[in-house]
């Protein structure tokens, strides 16, 4: 056993008994982070702090919501919106940062994908990124569900529907997953413990896994220099903190960052405050009704790129239909990006612009994926479904074909 000493003050008790002077060290003070980066390593940062708003503001909506056919969509439209005080402020933060979370992830992702940060040495912290979109995906979908609203309804239709289409087990596995036969009751009560229990513990252990894995490879820098972490922080403990290339995460990245997160929280009030709608769509704000289609069905603005890519093979091809073609595609867009450090054939870790090849496939993939989010949201008819099929076939060529190709080109060149 320890020897306990009387302890001077009560961080001192704490270290006796819990070390939290080490564990303060080797997460905090002494984890150290590249001097040269910029506002965009501030993403990871800001997504933490945009999940705390969402499972705070979440435990409030939890007080008064009923997962209950008959009691969801007045839980929210009326109790929450209406009569608990301040009910809509927690809703509008809901809402809001579940939208604007995707963006960040976006930025987040792209930023990776610019500057290399998903190679050498550092693939797990990409599968565990990937890992994270994909929960947080299902989390976004099975809590657009619980207003059941006209398409919390039928977007729950859809996509359960799409589970259909996997060869032998596909029907029943439908029938598994919806509780019933058709989207009801059971449906929403499972989907309501999906969103309020299991994938938030899962969220929340792989977010513990994605930091975790940042510690051996360390985050990339700007110019994706090849920094040796441990010599560097020698010289910043040695008092050398200029010549050093490293900071600390506390105090030198993590006060930088509030910066970030201040100016990033002002819009996002802003937001919630005055522009919130683009958050909720106005079909939602009408009670599910099973007997009712409504004109267009489509996914909030963050699935529609691969909603499009499922859409976008809209005839059949021979005795394949075309619903398993679009199935198919929209399979592989799922877990593509996976793959990204194994489809990326070269060693080079540079920035994009200092990649010219990759550089022009960076920006086609983003304006493409641009263009299948647009078309997402449009009827998916005439010139419409053409240029919905175009861009899924650009989309899958650029990341199973061209990046294979031109990064071996790469590597070649030396
Ligand atoms: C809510 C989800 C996420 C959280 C809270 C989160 C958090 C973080 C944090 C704090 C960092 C270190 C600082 C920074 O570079 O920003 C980081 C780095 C990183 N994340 Fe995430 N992340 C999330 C989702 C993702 C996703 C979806 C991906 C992509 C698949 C991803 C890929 C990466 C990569 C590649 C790095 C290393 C960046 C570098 O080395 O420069 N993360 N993440």
């Amino acid at each position: 056993m320890a020897q306990i000493k009387k302890a001077n003050g009560i961080i001192d008790w704490l270290d006796q008994r819990l070390a939290v002077n080490k564990l303060f060290n080797v997460l905090m003070a002494q984890y150290w982070i590249p001097k040269q980066i910029n506002f965009l390593w501030a993403m990871g940062v800001i997504l933490t702090t945009l999940f705390s708003v969402l499972f705070i503001s979440g435990l409030f909506l939890l007080m008064y919501y009923k997962p209950d056919v008959g009691l969801a969509f007045d839980s929210v439209n009326k109790t929450i919106m209406q009569e608990v005080e301040y009910g809509w402020l927690w809703r509008h933060m809901h809402g809001v940062a579940a939208s604007v979370i995707f963006l960040i992830i976006y930025i987040h992702m792209l930023t990776g994908i610019y500057y290399g940060s998903y190679k050498r040495g550092r693939e797990m912290i990409w599968v565990s990124g990937m890992l994270l979109f994909v929960v947080f995906s299902a989390e976004a979908f099975s809590g657009y569900m619980l207003p059941w609203g006209q398409m919390s309804f039928w977007a729950a239709q859809v996509i359960t529907n799409l589970f259909g289409g996997i060869p032998f087990i596909g029907d029943e596995l439908v029938i598994w997953i919806r509780g019933d036969f058709a989207v009801s009751d059971p449906t929403l009560t499972r989907f309501f413990m999906l969103h309020v229990c299991l994938l938030p513990v899962v969220i929340l252990t792989i977010i513990a896994f994605h930091f975790y894995s940042l510690r051996i490879p360390h985050v990339n820098n700007e110019i994706s220099e090849e920094l040796d972490f441990d010599l560097e922080a020698e010289k910043y403990l040695a008092g050398d903190t200029k010549g050093s290339k490293v900071i600390p995460f506390w105090p030198g990245f993590l006060s930088k960052d509030f910066m970030y997160i201040s100016f990033f929280m002002i819009f996002f009030f802003y937001l919630v405050s005055f522009n919130f709608d683009f958050a909720m769509d106005p079909i939602n704000f009408e009670p599910a009704n099973p007997l009712k289609t409504p004109a267009h069905i489509y996914p909030e603005w963050y699935f529609l790129w691969s909603y499009e890519v499922l859409r976008g093979f809209f005839f059949d091809i021979g005795s394949i239909k075309a619903f398993d073609i679009g199935l198919l595609a929209f399979g592989i867009a799922q877990i593509i990006f996976f793959l990204l450090p194994w489809l990326d054939r070269s060693d080079v870790v540079k920035p994009a612009h200092e990649r010219p090849l990759f550089f022009i496939w960076f920006w086609i993939l983003l304006i493409d994926m641009i263009i299948l989010t647009i078309y997402g949201k449009l009827p998916p008819t005439g010139i419409n479904a053409w240029i919905g099929f175009y861009a899924s076939i650009v989309f899958l060529l650029l990341l199973l074909v061209i990046l294979p190709i031109i990064t071996i080109m790469e590597r070649k060149r030396g």
